[in-house]
């Protein structure tokens, strides 16, 4: 799986709404080891603006929208994500901002490790020589 490619959750429909749902080992390519999610996100504001050696992620709009932009070193793209039935799988070496959320969006992370800043790449310049190195 690379980066940016859509992971899709199972629904299920019915007249009282929608349900999805992600096993462990089932949906996700990698073990979940750490959930973490942003909300109340005030208008503006952008979230990420760094990249992870090893760090596996899938990253879900559960609620309201936002836009995540990814970057490989030399190609940068961005996937709007706004239903709650996918998510987004980033991986390693891949920089990330999240950006124009909507009033209410919630970002619910699904990652691979326990929180590691030393895992993180902070400076875009730092990023462009690890993945060039
Ligand atoms: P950061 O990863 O920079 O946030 P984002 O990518 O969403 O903009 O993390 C912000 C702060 O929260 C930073 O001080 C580290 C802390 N943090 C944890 O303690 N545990 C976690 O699981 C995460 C993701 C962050």
């Amino acid at each position: 799986m690379k980066s940016g490619d859509r992971v899709e959750f199972p629904q299920v429909h019915d007249s009282r709404g929608n349900l999805s749902f992600i096993e462990a080992g089932r949906h996700v390519p990698f073990e979940i080891r750490r959930v973490y999610y942003l909300y109340d996100v005030p208008g503006g504001a952008e979230r990420g603006g760094h990249a992870h050696k090893a760090l596996q992620q899938v990253i879900i709009a559960m609620s309201g929208s936002f836009d995540l932009v990814l970057d490989d070193g030399s190609r940068r793209w961005t996937v709007g994500l706004n239903r709650s039935h996918y998510g987004i799988y980033v991986g390693p070496n891949t920089w990330r901002e999240m950006e124009n959320f909507s009033s209410g969006a919630v970002c619910l992370v699904l990652a691979s490790e326990f929180y590691d800043e030393g895992d993180y790449i902070r400076d875009y310049d730092d990023f462009r020589a690890w993945v060039n190195r």
